[in-house]
């Protein structure tokens, strides 16, 4: 997502305080304890937080996290939140190749990856945010059974994550090629791209993974 500077970014970072968590490793296995919620979701690449924030409202009992590179998106992403005092939410600005080192194995419950860049080029193929490689360290950080929900407009990288998610092991279901006419929609929440490409005609892609940890895996 390219976007102008924004005026005062650091400044308005600054006001959302207390829902940006500036040094996240130190909660490192200390997630539930911190948030005193039972159940996390991470939404990776949440961009301007259209979706985060009717997830967090529509599951008051859970605790999201809005996982952003962008510091200029992330702020948006913020206010949102921040507008509608919404008490679940909370903002981690880094990149996705570094989960493993601000969640501990088996932390999180569920993972949103809605509209990732699409990395065409194939020399680009490793940044694709369903590359094994970030399926692998997703597989760490979710526990046994948890779920990563995927969505795209784009095919190509739709098929290229189907591929992926069997290298990675991780059982795939529900999957749907045109998600706005499926029986999913009617509990789908729209991000601000999903409604963008949609109006240009393209049809979302979605599936929903299940992580299942062999014995080997899991905390003893
Ligand atoms: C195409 S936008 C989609 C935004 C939003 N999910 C939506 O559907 O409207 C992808 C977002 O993912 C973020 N992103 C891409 N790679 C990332 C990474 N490795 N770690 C964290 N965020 C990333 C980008 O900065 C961008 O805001």
């Amino acid at each position: 997502m390219r976007m102008r500077k924004k005026k005062n970014g650091a400044k308005r970072i600054e006001a959302c305080s207390d829902i940006f968590i500036k040094e996240p490793e130190k909660n490192k296995g200390k997630w539930k304890e911190f948030s005193d919620f039972k159940e996390i979701s991470i939404e990776i690449g949440c961009g301007k937080g259209r979706f985060i924030l009717e997830n967090a409202k529509r599951n008051p009992d859970k605790l999201y996290i809005g996982f952003e590179k962008v510091p200029d998106v992330i702020v948006l992403a913020m206010e949102k939140i921040k507008n509608e005092e919404i008490k679940n939410v909370f903002f981690i600005c880094d990149d996705a190749s570094r989960l493993c080192e601000i969640f501990d194995e088996n932390e999180i419950d569920e993972i949103y990856l809605n509209f990732s860049d699409p990395w065409p080029k194939k020399r680009h193929a490793k940044r694709r945010l369903t590359f094994i490689s970030f399926l692998e360290i997703y597989k760490k950080i979710i526990k046994d059974g948890g779920k990563i929900f995927f969505k795209t407009d784009n095919r190509d990288l739709f098929d290229f994550s189907l591929e992926q998610f069997e290298k990675a092991e991780i059982e795939v279901s529900d999957v749907c090629f045109d998600l706005h006419n499926s029986e999913y929609e009617k509990d789908n929440i729209h991000t601000e791209y999903e409604d963008n490409f949609s109006a240009k005609g393209f049809s979302i892609n979605r599936l929903v993974g299940t992580v299942k940890k062999n014995v080997s895996d899991k905390e003893v």
